[in-house]
C-alpha cells in the first residue's frame, strides 16, 4: 500500500458518500468504510506491515480519512432525515415559543384600554425635554428646592430628560382647545439610586382632563369617580380609593391616592405594611397658573389631573417584590406572568 493509492480510496470513498441517497445507502456506505468490519478499520488493522517510518504518515492520513468520511454520513444522515420529515405531512407542526407580554407593557395597554371607554386618548411627548414644559409652565419656577430631587441628566441650558410626564399635559393643552381628556404614559428619569423599590428610570401614566366653563365644570368628585373605576378595573371589584391632603405644584388643591389592598381587603398585610391602603398616585386641580402658562383663560376652563407610578402598580398586581426584575429580562421571571 502507498500513499497514493490511500489517496485514490479516500477520494472513491468520499465520492461514493456524496453521491449517497437515502438513509439505506448511507447506512450500508457506513458499514462499507468505517463499520467494525470496514475497510478504514482494516487498514489501520494492516498498519503493522508498513515499514515503521512510514508508519506516522500513514496513521495521519488515515485517521483524517476516516474524521472526513464520519463527517460526511453524519451531514447525509441529517439531511436525508430532514427530507423524510418533509414528505411525512401527517407529523405534527414546528412548535414556536411566543414568549409573553411584559408586565410593564401590559399596565400600559390595560390602562389605555380603562380610561379609553371613559374617552380619554393616548397623548405621547419625547423623553427628553426643555425647562418650560417639565418645570415652568407646571409651576416650577427655576431653582425652587422641588427641583432638586429631579434636578439632573441635563444637556446644556435646556434640555433634559423629563422626570415625569407632567410635561405631555403642557404639550396636549397647548396642541388642542378644551376639552382634552388624555392620558400620557412613558419613561421617565429621576436622581435616584436602585434598590428593590426605587429605579433611576421608570414609567408614568399621566391623565389630564380639562373642559370649559360654565357649561362642563369640573370637580374633585369627578377625578375620584373616574380613579376608583380604574382602581376597580384594575385591582378588581372591591378595591376602593382614598385621597389623601399633598402639595404639588401644578394642582390645587393637590392629593395623593391610594388603593384599598386588593391582597388583604384593607384588614392589613405585608403587602400594605399592615395599614390596609397603597399609594399609587399623585393628582389634583389644574393650577390657575399651569393654565395661564398654555394661554387658557382660568376663568373659562377647569381640569384635574393625575400620575400613576407603572411599576408600582405592576408590582402589587402581579406581586413583584423587587423592582429590579422588570429590567432584568430573565425568562423564569416573565413567563410566570404568561
Ligand atoms: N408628576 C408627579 C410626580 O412625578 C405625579 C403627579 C402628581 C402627576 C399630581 C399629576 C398630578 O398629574 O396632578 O411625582
Amino acid at each position: 500500500m502507498t500513499l497514493s493509492e490511500l489517496e485514490n480510496m479516500r477520494r472513491q470513498c468520499l465520492e461514493e458518500v456524496a453521491g449517497a441517497e437515502g438513509s439505506a445507502a448511507v447506512e450500508s456506505l457506513r458499514v462499507k468504510y468505517v463499520g467494525r468490519n470496514g475497510l478504514i478499520p482494516a487498514l489501520i488493522k494492516a498498519m503493522k506491515d508498513v515499514p515503521k517510518e512510514e508508519r506516522p504518515a500513514f496513521g495521519k492520513a488515515i485517521q483524517a480519512w476516516r474524521a472526513e468520511t464520519e463527517e460526511a454520513l453524519a451531514a447525509k444522515a441529517g439531511s436525508s432525515a430532514e427530507e423524510s420529515v418533509e414528505a411525512d405531512l401527517t407529523l405534527p407542526g414546528r412548535w414556536f415559543d411566543l414568549g409573553v407580554e411584559h408586565p410593564l407593557s401590559r399596565v400600559i395597554a390595560e390602562s389605555a384600554a380603562i380610561f379609553g371607554k371613559l374617552g380619554f386618548t393616548v397623548a405621547d411627548g419625547p423623553e427628553l425635554e426643555n425647562r418650560f414644559n417639565n418645570f415652568t409652565a407646571l409651576n416650577t419656577p427655576a431653582h425652587h428646592p422641588s427641583m432638586d430631587r429631579s434636578d439632573t441628566f441635563w444637556f446644556g441650558e435646556d434640555c433634559l430628560l423629563r422626570t415625569q410626564t407632567s410635561p405631555v399635559q403642557i404639550r396636549a393643552m397647548m396642541g388642542n382647545r378644551p376639552p382634552v381628556r388624555v392620558i400620557c404614559p412613558g419613561r421617565t428619569y429621576r436622581r435616584d439610586t436602585t434598590d428593590a423599590t426605587h429605579s433611576a428610570n421608570f414609567h408614568q401614566i399621566e391623565g389630564l382632563y380639562v373642559d370649559t366653563l360654565p357649561e362642563k365644570p369640573v370637580s374633585l368628585a369627578d377625578l375620584k369617580s373616574v380613579l376608583a373605576y380604574f382602581a376597580r378595573e384594575m385591582m378588581g371589584d372591591g378595591v376602593t380609593v382614598r385621597f389623601r391632603p399633598h402639595f404639588f405644584p401644578f394642582t390645587e388643591p393637590s392629593v395623593e391616592v391610594d388603593f384599598s389592598c386588593h391582597v388583604c381587603k384593607g384588614r392589613g398585610c405585608g403587602v400594605c405594611k399592615q395599614s390596609g391602603w397603597i399609594e399609587v398616585a399623585g393628582a389634583g386641580m389644574v393650577d390657575p397658573r399651569v393654565f395661564e402658562h398654555v394661554g387658557y383663560d382660568p376663568s373659562k376652563v377647569s381640569g384635574y389631573a393625575f400620575g400613576f407610578g407603572v411599576e408600582r402598580i405592576a408590582m402589587i398586581k402581579y406581586g413583584i417584590p423587587d423592582i429590579r426584575w422588570l429590567y432584568e429580562n430573565d425568562v423564569r421571571f416573565l413567563s410566570q406572568l404568561a
